[in-house]
């Protein structure tokens, strides 16, 4: 693949929930393209289909019709066992919900990351755990169980397990969405500055304008189509008395 071509490449993707009448087309000929160490913001009203396009990149939804290209392999075409093993390789995620075991330490979600998913030694898993520990802030909270963190950490952990094993590709679904802007802020800061170091492609999908600074593009995804064009603010009915601005 020649350096120059982007590293993930979707084309015309189409993809609709259930049949006939009752079918609901939720991508509708989308089309985009992110380079390594870009950031790509995704936006769009709650039900927009930010999150079933998130799944149709990373491998985890097939698209109706369409195209993932990634690192220059078409994604929906290869064997699932391969695509598996293209996901665990080079991608990372984190979801809204942190997704982490309750019961375990937040060194522990970090280290099995490293030692099952890579069969590294403990003393490699220690250390790796050890520098991402003190990268997130969290040195001090890692002997702490998930139930006691705070969401803030919780997350912060999830974008630790998201990020350990170096992913090209890390897709993250409303990342800061339940946390409040001081901690948000915190886990999209960091996301940013590992794709730049790294070099991965981040793709965020949100509907927090806060997050826009962070990006370097800019979707918004609407009636099932992706478009660089801000949509006009919902119109507001101002209040009697009150001047609109
Ligand atoms: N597995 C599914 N089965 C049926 N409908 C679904 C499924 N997943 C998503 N949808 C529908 O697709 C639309 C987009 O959902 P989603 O991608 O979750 O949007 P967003 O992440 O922007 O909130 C919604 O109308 C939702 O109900
Ligand atoms: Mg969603």
């Amino acid at each position: 693949m020649s350096r120059d071509a982007p590293a993930l490449v979707a084309q015309n993707l189409h993809r609709s929930f259930g049949s006939g009448d009752e079918a609901v087309h939720v991508l509708c000929d989308v089309s985009l393209e992110l380079d390594e160490g870009q950031v790509l913001l995704i936006m769009g009203p709650s039900g927009s289909g930010k999150s079933t396009l998130l799944a149709v990149l990373s491998g985890l939804l097939r698209p109706d019709q369409g195209q993932v290209r990634i690192l220059g392999e078409d994604l929906w075409r290869m064997r699932e066992t391969d695509r598996e093993r293209f996901r665990l390789r080079h991608f990372g995620f984190v979801f809204q919900g942190f997704n982490l075991f309750p019961s375990l330490t937040a060194g522990e979600q970090l280290e099995m990351v490293v030692r099952w998913g890579e069969g590294a030694s403990r003393r490699d898993a220690r250390r790796r755990v050890g520098e991402i520990l003190e990268r997130l802030g969290l040195s001090r909270r890692a002997h702490l169980r998930a139930d006691r963190l705070s969401g803030g950490e919780k997350q912060r952990v999830a974008v630790g397990r998201a990020l350990l094993k170096s992913p090209r590709f890390c897709f993250a679904d409303e990342p800061t969405g339940s946390l409040d802007w001081v901690h948000g802020e915190q886990v999209i800061e960091l996301l940013q500055s590992a794709a730049r170091e790294r070099g991965a492609a981040l793709f965020v999908v949100g509907h927090d304008p806060r997050l826009v600074p962070y990006a370097d593009r800019v979707l918004h995804l609407a009636d099932g189509r992706l478009t660089d064009e801000i949509p006009p603010p919902a119109t507001q009915t101002p209040t009697p008395g009150e001047v609109p601005s």
